[in-house]
């Protein structure tokens, strides 16, 4: 399966880690979302991965203006990851989450799967004390990474 991640990781490089990490078991092609520049591009691949850090609880900006913009992905499979201080499950990202899956979902994307893990978080004060989630992600994390990619190669056949 010919696959595509595009990821934007700018806080410590935490979710590249993942990427990358997700990227050896796929072969796949890892971009950031601005050298995404048309839909002709994504037609090039049977599976799109999407990721990034957790901002304000919210995917990065800039994979969600992508999405926005593209026109309708009517059954292309897809995948999410991100990396956060708190984890997506917290009541914080949650009540300030906007669903990108669910909004891929709106775009026609088949979403396969979700991936998240610890991230290294320094962001404002919680820097004064060496940060949360220190260490993340770790090796353990990104076995669990390489293994929810060889379960997304299991999916795809
Ligand atoms: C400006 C900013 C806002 C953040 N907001 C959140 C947040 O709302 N919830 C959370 O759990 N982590 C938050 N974090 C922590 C990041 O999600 C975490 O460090 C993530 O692993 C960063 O990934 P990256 O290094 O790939 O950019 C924030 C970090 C920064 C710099």
């Amino acid at each position: 399966m010919k696959t595509l991640i595009i990821c934007m990781s700018v806080h410590h490089g935490n979710t590249k880690k993942v990427a990358e990490r997700m990227a050896r078991v796929l072969e796949a092609d890892t971009v950031q979302p601005s050298a995404i520049t048309g839909n002709a591009m994504l037609e090039r691949y049977d599976v799109i991965g999407f990721g990034s850090g957790i901002y304000f609880g919210k995917h990065h900006r800039s994979l969600v203006s992508l999405v926005e913009r593209l026109p309708g992905m009517k059954g292309k499979k897809a995948f999410v990851f991100s990396t956060s201080g708190l984890g997506t499950g917290s009541v914080f990202n949650r009540l300030l989450s906007s669903g990108f899956p669910g909004q891929l979902r709106k775009k026609g994307f088949d979403v396969m799967g979700e991936f998240e893990c610890p991230g290294w978080d320094t962001f404002g004060y919680l820097g004064w004390f060496g940060g949360i989630s220190k260490g993340r992600p770790n090796e353990k994390d990104l076995l669990r990474a390489e293994e929810f990619a060889k379960g997304l190669k299991a999916k795809a056949g």
